[in-house]
């Protein structure tokens, strides 16, 4: 029986499943993904649950991140175990991402194994705490490492264990920091043949949820550079402006918008030397839910994109495209309207980094709403930068504000668009 039984077993009931950080492509599967233990199949024509996977008995995790990164024929994630060291460790999960849906029921049946099925460990790094984990809310990889960031905000598992059986606090109540430890860069080695090798980096306390991406380079022919982008705060305060009570007064806390001050940040790994270089603001503005062009994850790269996470800004529910080379960017709004995740999906035949559209949805205040149902998908030219088209989305609720989303193409889709328009039910 493993330790994390004992430790999760108890509590596995009062988990949510409610997995619904993100959805990530396996092959030609998807399933939703959040930081428990659970992951659902979805089916993409109609979004229904097709199973659970329970993916604490397949690997005996704890938890896992929804930012899952695909290499290959591979997708990568995170997670963590506890062991009977109590000292609770970090895992590099791999899974196979080959499976083709049938032709005659794409949506229902998957035709190979479960990528779960295929599911191993291929790095665990032990956490620096005993009885505490860094929170993780993604991680990085390029073609020879995989990056994972411990911060210094820690989950204290004893705590976490009370409150999940209270069912009275949510996680970040079991949240600790620690402004006078590092933040530490845990580089490891993806050549299994020389069983994964881990470098550790040290820098200044800062808190995370999103890394932008990671790439090696060399400034001289014996260099073995890493570089990291991170969307960077400097306490974690921001935590706390996601209460409800906190978000109820935003309007009347004056420092409501200092919680959110965070900073895209460039980190410089010398894994020949063992320095880090001190992190360098990438631009000037709070930029939130980063995303790049996919082919680029782990490669030198220009762009990100990202929304305004600088609440106090002029129009703060603009859209950020930032050159991470000549550290500029551009942004782009519609007033009273507030974008979600900009999503990237190159052109046919693509023909740069920039060359294809970013999707968002635009939801709505004051005057805009225009009625209090309406949202609407807003596709730019990413190069140029400009609107080229808008879909009003009439649903019967509010749409919530979403998190992580991805694009799937739309060969097996049935054509639900009529005229200009797209209702959701
Ligand atoms: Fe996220």
């Amino acid at each position: 029986m493993r330790l994390s039984s004992l430790f999760l077993s108890p509590f596995e009931s009062t988990f949510s499943d409610n997995a619904s950080i993100g959805i990530h492509p396996f092959g030609d599967e998807a399933y939703s993904l959040a930081e428990i233990p659970f992951a659902h199949r979805i089916n993409l024509e109609n979004l229904e649950t097709l199973e659970t996977v329970n993916v604490h008995n397949v690997l005996g995790l704890v938890h896992h991140t929804a930012h899952l990164h695909t290499w290959a024929d591979k997708v990568y994630n995170i997670g963590s175990k506890l062991g009977f060291s109590l000292r609770p460790c970090y895992v590099v999960v791999e899974m196979d991402a080959t499976s083709k849906l049938t032709t005659s029921s794409p949506f229902d049946e998957p035709s190979g194994k479960s990528p779960w099925s295929t599911a191993k460990i291929v790095a665990t790094i032990p956490s620096r705490w005993p009885l505490k984990l860094g929170y993780m809310h993604s991680f990085l990889i390029t073609p020879n490492y995989f990056i994972l960031v411990e911060q210094p905000l820690s989950i204290f598992m004893p705590k976490f264990a009370v409150n999940q059986l209270s069912r009275r606090k949510p996680l970040a109540s079991s949240l600790q920091f620690f402004p006078d430890e590092d933040t530490c860069f845990y580089v490891v080695s993806r050549n299994q043949a020389n069983n994964p090798q881990c470098q550790v980096f040290r820098a200044p306390a800062f808190i995370y949820f999103h890394t932008i991406n990671a790439f090696e380079t060399k400034i001289r022919d014996d260099d073995d550079i890493i570089i990291v982008d991170i969307s960077c705060y400097d306490d974690p305060s921001f935590i706390d402006s996601m209460y409800v009570e906190a978000l109820e007064n935003a309007q009347s806390n004056p420092d409501y918008a200092k919680m959110l001050h965070g900073r895209p940040k460039r980190f410089t790994l010398n894994c020949t030397s063992g320095q880090i270089t001190e992190s360098k603001v990438i631009v000037n503005i709070g930029c939130e839910l980063p995303k790049i062009n996919s082919e680029f994850v782990g490669k030198p790269y220009n762009y990100f994109y990202a929304m305004c996470a600088d609440i106090d800004a002029n129009n703060p529910g603009k859209l950020i495209k930032v050159d991470v080379v000549k550290n500029t960017f551009k942004t782009w709004h519609e007033p009273n309207a507030f974008t979600s995740e900009p999503i990237f999906v190159p052109a046919p035949n693509s023909k740069g980094e920039d060359d294809g559209v970013l999707m968002s949805i635009l939801l709505y205040g004051g005057e805009s709403r225009i009625g209090p149902n309406r949202s609407t998908l807003v596709i730019l030219h990413a190069k140029s930068w400009e609107a080229i088209a808008k879909v009003d989305i009439l649903s019967e609720s509010a749409l919530p504000k979403c998190l992580h989303g991805w694009f799937f193409p739309d060969e097996h889709f049935k054509e639900t668009v009529t005229q200009d328009k797209v209702t959701v039910s």
